[in-house]
């Protein structure tokens, strides 16, 4: 089914999460597997349609640059203390390959952590490099830059996918602060009311978007694309099981709402290295926040 031009250029404006929450989610919750609760879907949620899958041959997003981008204040806190007291920050200091977080205020960090109560800072941040991974992109795709380093562990991760007989896309990667003004005003426009957008859509300078550290991901045969049902596919199976070695948590996990203030995103990864990935996933623990000892962010 094709998506009414007006819906379609809505989608492709607001990139990633034009889709990334309340039209995946809305959308295919009754029917799919997922049992957190979701929003309710305004009466013209693209929800209603199969999104991700309907945009052949449009054009994505234009990639924002970091030329492009509001000027980023230069960062003056190259060495903000994360939480000292945490266990995984003493880690990280010692950390020989240095892939453990340096800092988990740092939005240059790659243990930066981005919530509700942990805005970016400064809100203008932009990385100082973005590269586009060399690997397949979704049919309706976003801006699929990332850092170098998340970058190339994407590359490596769909390499061992497809070796797997799984195929991976890439659907959304950076969204600049302004890109994320529209996707934000997109959702709240969608739904009527801010509170129910927030629960799928990050206000700008609160996205981990913006930290060029998360990805969306999809399946090459467009199934689900950013819908719960995701979490049903090979490929969200795969991704579940092996992201970790490369480096990516599913950042917004089934039932952590209250810790995480968003809604189940089993396509969102964000790369924090394979060393806390990996104790992560050893240790099973769920969120970012938990691993750092960090307050819940259910709100603003
Ligand atoms: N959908 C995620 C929470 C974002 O807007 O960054
Ligand atoms: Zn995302």
């Amino acid at each position: 089914m094709r998506l009414p031009a007006l819906l379609l250029g809505a989608l492709l404006l607001s990139a990633c999460s034009a889709s990334e929450g309340p039209a995946a989610d809305a959308g295919t919750t009754a029917a799919s597997a997922s049992s957190t609760p979701s929003p309710s879907a305004p009466a013209s949620s693209p929800g209603a349609e199969p999104t991700g899958q309907s945009a052949p041959g449009e054009p994505a997003s234009p990639a924002p640059s970091p030329a492009s981008s509001p000027s980023p204040p230069s960062s003056p806190e190259a060495s903000v203390p994360g939480i000292q007291s945490s266990p995984s920050e003493a880690a990280a200091a010692s950390d020989p390959a240095g892939d453990a977080p340096d800092s988990l205020s740092d939005p240059s960090s790659i243990g930066v952590v981005v919530n509700k109560q942990r805005p970016l800072d400064p809100p203008g941040f932009v990385p100082a490099e973005l590269v586009l991974p060399r690997v397949a992109l979704g049919p309706s795709a976003g801006s699929a830059l990332l850092r170098p380093d998340a970058a190339d562990a994407v590359e490596r991760m769909f390499a061992a996918a497809q070796a797997d007989g799984v195929g991976l896309t890439v659907v959304s990667a950076y969204r600049s602060y302004t890109d994320q003004e529209s996707t934000y005003a997109y959702w709240v426009r969608q739904y009527g009311n801010a509170a129910l957008a927030e629960t799928i859509s990050a206000r700008p300078g609160y996205s981990e978007h913006q930290t060029g550290l998360a990805v969306d991901v999809g399946q090459d045969d467009g199934t689900c694309t950013l819908a719960t049902c995701f979490s049903g596919t090979t490929s969200a199976q795969w991704t579940s099981a092996n992201a970790a070695a490369y480096g990516f948590i599913v950042r917004y996990p089934q039932g952590f709402d209250g810790i995480t203030g968003y809604s189940w995103e089993p396509w969102h990864l964000r790369y924090v290295g394979p060393e806390v990935a990996g104790a992560m996933q050893a240790g099973n623990i769920a969120t970012f926040e938990e691993y750092f000892g960090l307050p819940a962010a259910p709100g603003y």
